[in-house]
Parts: structure tokens; C-alpha cells; sequence
């Protein structure tokens, strides 16, 4: 069975996967020039250099949209699977997008009700907006216990200790400073209920949500790395959890 919901969830920052195709092909075209010129044993050796370069971009790229299209859909399935919920428990998807995190979030927890909040950009997510997110919602059968907010996760419009559960899926990182990054940790744990949980899943800076945390009280684990299925076109670009509790 697939562990991603029905819809249409987009792609991550669309942009990175075409930059990788488009010089697979500067490095296709490297190869075949050099291939042909036959000008000695250097012309070969930057033919196969190019080959080599060709084959590298086009694996970059197809991990890429592995990890966006499916990948980061399989992470969370496990990551949801650690987690169980008191009855009627509300939930906050932080940067949720086109609903991937907060929709399977409603699908395991039949009673949760959840609340995913986005400043719908879509550079870090193709076709994003409030409207796709809501078809997602309904084609789910979830839209009634799945709320959107248009807001900003650096100053969250809701009071202290509302959630008994706050995920973010790749979501904080695109938080332009670091000043930001700190107040959206903040915020996220000071709309945490007592006893609440934090489940994070980025690419970069999860040292720095880590330490934050910890600083703020909560116990924490991780950065723990998530495997080859959401890498962002290789190892140097992975994604890892923190999962951490008050
Ligand atoms: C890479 S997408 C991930 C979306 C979703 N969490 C998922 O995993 O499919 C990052 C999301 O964060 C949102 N975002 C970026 N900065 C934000 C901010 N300051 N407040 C709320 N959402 C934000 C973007 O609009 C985008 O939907």
C-alpha cells in the first residue's frame, strides 16, 4: 500500500532538479564534442571527465525527485508510526505546504484535529497555495479536521500550549536568517502543550534547532540522518530528525 496520501503534493524547490538537468546536458555535450574531436589521449580523458559528469547530474537529479515525490512521504510514515496521541489531540503542521505532513498526520489519527500554517511560497514548493492544499485535504476525506492558516511560523497566531503535537517537514530551513530559524523554534515550543511533542525533518541547520531545544528545556534527540531516500541529490545535501519532547 502507498504511504502517500492521494493528490498532488507538488516538488520541493522545483528549480534544483532542472539546474542539475541542465548541466547533465552542458556535460552531454562536453562528451560528445570531445568524443569527436579525437585531437589525442587529453580530448578522450575530458570525453570520459564529461561522461562522468553527465552521469553524476542525471543521479543528483533523479534523487531529488525521488526524495520530493516519494521519499519524504516514507520517512514520515515511520516517523508517525513512533508517534501516539491522547484522544482529540490537536496538531500543528509548521510550513505545511500542499498538506503532505498535516494530511497524513489526520489519516493515522482519526480523532486529531490539525492546523497547518504557510506563507504558501512557490519556490520552495511547486504549484503551492492554499487552494491546491484544500483539494488535497478534501480528496483525503480530511478537510474537516484539517484547518489552513495563511501565517508566518516566526510569530504563530495561536496561545500558549495549544498543541499536543508540532511537526515540521523541510520546512524551517527556508526561513531566510538565523534569527528567524530561533524564533520559529520558539514559537513552535511555546504553542506546545505540557508534555508535548516536536517532530522536525530538514536538510540543513538541525544542529542549530537542536541546541535551541535543548536550550528552551525540551529533551531532545537527533540530529539523527534519515537515509538515502530523501537525500537532495546526494549525501551532501541530507535530510535528518529531531524528535523532542517537553
Ligand atoms: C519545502 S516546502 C515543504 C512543505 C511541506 N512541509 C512538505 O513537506 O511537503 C517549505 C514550506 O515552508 C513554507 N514556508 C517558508 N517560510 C515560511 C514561514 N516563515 N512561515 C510559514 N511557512 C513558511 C513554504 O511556503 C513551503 O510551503
Amino acid at each position: 500500500m502507498s504511504v502517500k496520501p492521494r493528490g498532488n503534493y507538488g516538488v520541493d524547490a522545483p528549480w534544483v532538479p532542472w539546474l542539475w538537468i541542465g548541466i547533465a546536458a552542458v556535460s552531454a555535450g562536453g562528451a560528445i564534442g570531445f568524443g569527436l574531436w579525437r585531437a589525442g589521449w587529453w580530448s578522450a580523458a575530458l570525453a570520459w571527465y564529461f561522461v562522468a559528469a553527465t552521469v553524476f547530474c542525471l543521479t543528483g537529479a533523479a534523487l531529488y525527485w525521488h526524495a520530493s515525490l516519494r521519499g519524504k512521504f516514507v520517512i514520515w510514515d515511520r516517523l508517525l508510526r513512533r508517534i501516539s496521541l491522547a484522544p482529540h489531540a490537536r496538531v500543528l503542521d509548521l510550513g505545511c505546504g500542499r498538506g503532505a505532513v498535516a494530511i497524513m498526520v489526520a489519516s493515522r489519527f482519526p480523532d486529531a484535529t490539525v492546523t497547518g500554517i504557510d506563507l504558501w511560497r512557490t519556490g520552495d514548493q511547486s504549484g503551492n497555495s492554499r487552494d491546491a492544499t484544500e483539494r488535497n485535504t478534501a480528496l483525503n476525506a480530511v478537510d474537516a479536521r484539517v484547518a489552513l492558516d495563511t501565517g508566518d511560523m516566526t510569530r504563530l497566531p495561536y496561545p500558549d500550549g495549544t498543541f499536543a503535537l508540532v511537526t515540521a517537514s523541510l520546512s524551517i530551513h527556508n526561513v531566510p536568517t538565523a534569527e528567524g530559524r530561533r524564533a520559529a523554534i520558539e514559537e513552535a515550543v511555546r504553542v506546545l502543550a505540557p508534555s508535548g511533542r516536536i517532530l522536525i525533518a530538514d536538510i540543513q541547520r538541525t544542529g542549530e534547532y537542536a541546541a535551541e531545544l535543548r536550550r528552551l528545556g525540551l529533551t531532545t534527540t537527533g540530529p539523527t540522518p534519515l537515509g538515502w531516500r530523501t537525500w537532495w541529490t546526494g549525501p551532501w545535501m541530507a535530510t535528518a530528525e529531531l524528535d523532542a519532547t517537553r
